[in-house]
């Protein structure tokens, strides 16, 4: 059976995952993960492909386990996305400890273990993609945990794309700037001190998802998309780090 996943599928990128997936692809199944069960349910009516509704709180210990049952002998995954994550903005104390450990362990614990889990059932030509973001480049304050947990899933699948290279499965993490989804909903920006002045320039995700797949089926280590994302690629590795999150800081306004 020959199936795609995608977590983080009930919304923004993940969503649009599904949608371009499901349109190109012939699939046995598209799994979607997510928490909210209504969500996926609507976006499955839309698919041509069959789809099975998964859902889970990737928090959870336990719902690692449901999905390692639900693969047996006969699943082939051709896709695994891991698009569940969020980000929340302030500084060390604005953030609650709490919340700064569901980052790490959704952005990245989850990220590993769903990458864990199904590299068993993949075969060449397989694809993982990861979702990371343009914070990958440098160290980003007020916004440092999720940056943080961004720059693990750049190195962590960069790796992997090496260390998978001879099995010939494909691995991309995926580098956007802002994109247009209901991540926003999520980053607290007008609770804390510092935010950005304004989220500039806003991308679609239809556009981040169909240069990602593109950027999968060539073997990309790494998909950036847009202009303004591949600039600070570049300033990224020429610039030291402290000028480019003073550059950072400048972007940023003081709430009162
Ligand atoms: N939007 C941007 O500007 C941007 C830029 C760069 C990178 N990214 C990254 O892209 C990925 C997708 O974000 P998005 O922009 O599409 O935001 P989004 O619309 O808020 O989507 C986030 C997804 O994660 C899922 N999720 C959240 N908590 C979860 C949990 N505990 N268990 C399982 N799923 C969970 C959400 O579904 P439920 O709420 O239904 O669980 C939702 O489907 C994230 O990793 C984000 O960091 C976003």
């Amino acid at each position: 059976m020959k199936i795609a996943v995608i977590t983080g599928a009930s919304s923004g990128i993940g969503r649009e995952f599904v949608k371009q997936i499901d349109r190109a692809e012939q699939l046995d199944e598209i799994w979607l993960i997510a928490r909210r069960e209504d969500k996926l349910k609507q976006i499955a009516t839309e698919l041509k492909n069959k789809s099975r509704i998964i859902p889970l709180d990737l928090l959870k210990p336990e719902s690692f386990e449901e999905y390692k049952n639900m693969l047996c002998a006969d699943t082939e995954v051709r896709y695994v996305v891991n698009a569940s994550g969020f980000g929340n903005m302030g500084d060390w104390s604005e953030i609650p400890n709490e919340a700064q450990m569901q980052m790490i362990d959704l952005n990245v614990k989850a990220l590993v273990t769903m990458t864990n889990i199904t590299i068993p059932y993949m075969k060449k030509g397989s694809m993982i993609l990861q979702m990371g973001s343009a914070s990958v480049f440098n160290p980003l304050p007020y916004f440092n945990i999720y940056a943080s947990t961004k720059s693990f899933v750049r190195h962590y699948s960069r790796a992997l794309h090496e260390e998978l290279k001879p099995l010939g499965i494909h691995v991309t993490v995926v580098c956007p700037g802002w994109v247009r989804t209901e991540f926003f909903d999520h980053t607290n920006d007008s609770k804390v001190r510092y935010s950005p002045k304004k989220y500039s320039p806003m991308t679609d995700a239809k556009d981040v998802v169909c240069r990602a797949l593109r950027h999968a089926k060539r073997n990309k280590a790494l998909s950036i998309y847009g202009w303004f994302t591949k600039t600070q690629h570049v300033l990224g590795k020429l610039l030291p780090h402290s000028l480019i999150m003073k550059m950072w800081k400048g972007m940023l306004k003081e709430n009162k």
